[in-house]
């Protein structure tokens, strides 16, 4: 596991390949695939990286996008799991331990923490929530919510 500093190096080194391999790319997919596939090859621990849309879908359930791991659920309703939490909050939601976390989603058995950060469009729209899980508990902190909320800004609101 990275301690702190290796961590903050790590995010800053990453942030700066998804900054410029996304520069001047406007649609969200695209967006979406190169951010996921980007955190999770350089985080030897994310299990699970990926997105959840919102969509206008007959129930107003979240729907997978693009992600990195295993099969993921399809539908998560706005509201429930961790992914439906941060995205009716419109805020990062950190779980050290998901079997403590009253309503989670089991998508992939292996997943013993998570963090989710909601996605924003430039006119401030919530488009989604990027989902990232670990096979350990306490895996998410400060440093990761801090890194991710600006790469997520940096990649889908500038
Ligand atoms: N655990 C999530 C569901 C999505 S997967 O982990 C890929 C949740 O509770 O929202």
């Amino acid at each position: 596991m990275l301690n702190s500093a290796e961590k903050q190096t790590k995010y800053e080194e990453v942030s700066k390949e998804i900054i410029a391999v996304t520069d001047g790319e406007n649609d969200q997919i695209a967006l979406m695939a190169s951010t996921a596939a980007l955190l999770h090859t350089h985080f030897a621990h994310f299990i699970w990286t990926g997105f959840y849309r919102v969509s206008n879908n007959e129930r107003d359930d979240l729907i997978v996008g693009p992600y990195q791991g295993n099969l993921g659920c399809l539908h998560i309703p706005i509201g429930k799991g961790v992914c439906g939490t941060a995205a009716a909050k419109r805020q990062t939601v950190i779980v050290d331990d998901v079997h403590a976390f009253p309503g989670h989603i089991t998508c992939d058995a292996r997943a013993a923490s998570e963090i989710v950060v909601p996605v924003f469009s430039k006119n401030n729209a919530l488009i989604g929530v990027l989902d990232i899980d670990a096979a350990e508990t306490n895996t998410f902190d400060n440093v990761d919510k801090e890194a991710l909320e600006s790469i997520i800004s940096g990649v889908f609101q500038s």
